[in-house]
């Protein structure tokens, strides 16, 4: 629990250098500035710089047909970059309505008003479950309060946080950018844990497979009937792809595939004829 002296150390130590950055760009426009008062329910205001926002697009790897949310829109920079640079569609949800309003603005001025909306809500109530691509800069503590409901999203959603990452969901990826900062991405993954009847190829025989998932990553055991036939660490999914590797019966495997609900297919050792199906 953070006491009061504890707040306004960080205020101190991380807001106002960044907020001095900012003011030297004077961000805002003659209707709205960036200033310490720019309240923000959980977070105020701190832009993120263009030269970051593309970055985050970039590491998300943006494509056509993306639907990019930025949870906490502040002035809009990233989905009106997002709408410029990608022509997806982009959506900002912010609490502020007069930054809802300057972001409305920014994007007329960028003439991407047909891609961009920006929504005046919370994000802790505001449904993005329509994001391929989530953007943020929240803060840890924030983050980490959207994770349950970030890990629900579609498997394969990109994540992208400018500086602060999640407790307890290590980043897929890091990217310092070139002034220094930080940007993290994940993606989210696809739920495999528990129990799957897998059906081998010949040889392999039928099997059962037990998936005990961390996030991305999992371990697992194999059993024939009641027999434990193999165990293994390192598993790894990224969205809805798999991989991991056993021994069986002083064989090597390694299993690549991919889940669809309740079902997943692969092969083993990259060898089209050694199917594997698997259902729940
Ligand atoms: C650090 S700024 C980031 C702004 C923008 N995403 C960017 O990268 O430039 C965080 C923003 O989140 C907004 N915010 C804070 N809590 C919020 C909440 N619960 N719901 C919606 N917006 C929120 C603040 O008003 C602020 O504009």
């Amino acid at each position: 629990m953070q006491t009061k002296r504890q707040y306004f150390a960080i205020a101190c130590c991380i807001v106002l250098p960044l907020l001095y950055g900012c003011a030297t760009t004077n961000y805002g426009d003659n209707q709205f500035r960036l200033s310490m008062a720019s309240s923000g329910k959980d977070v105020m205001w701190v832009p993120t710089k263009v030269e970051m926002a593309d970055q985050m697009l970039a590491l998300a790897q943006v494509r056509p047909g993306d639907r990019v949310y930025d949870l906490g829109s502040g002035d809009g920079v990233i989905p009106i970059e997002a709408a410029k640079k990608y022509q997806v569609r982009a959506v900002g949800i912010e609490y502020n309505p007069d930054l809802v309003k300057l972001s409305q603005r920014n994007a007329e001025r960028a003439k991407v008003q047909n891609l961009v909306t920006f929504k005046q809500g919370d994000i802790f109530v505001e449904d993005f479950s329509q994001a391929t691509v989530l953007t943020l800069y929240l803060g840890e503590n924030v983050n980490t309060r959207l994770m349950p409901t970030i890990l629900k999203m579609q498997a394969g959603t990109r994540v992208v946080s400018n500086t602060f990452r999640m407790e307890g969901w290590i980043p897929d990826q890091e990217v310092r950018i070139s002034n220094g900062e930080m940007a993290y991405f994940w993606i989210v993954p696809s739920n495999i844990d528990g129990s799957w009847q897998w059906n081998g190829p010949p040889g392999l025989g039928d099997l059962r497979l037990v998936i005990r998932q961390k996030k991305q990553f999992f371990d697992g055991t194999l059993y024939q009937g009641n027999k434990r036939v193999a165990d293994f660490e390192d598993g790894r999914i990224r969205g809805s792809d798999l991989e991991f590797a056993f021994a069986y019966q002083k064989m090597n495997y390694v299993f690549k595939g991919r889940v669809n609900g309740a079902s997943m297919t692969g092969n083993l050792n990259n060898n089209p004829s050694l199917v594997v199906s698997g259902k729940r």
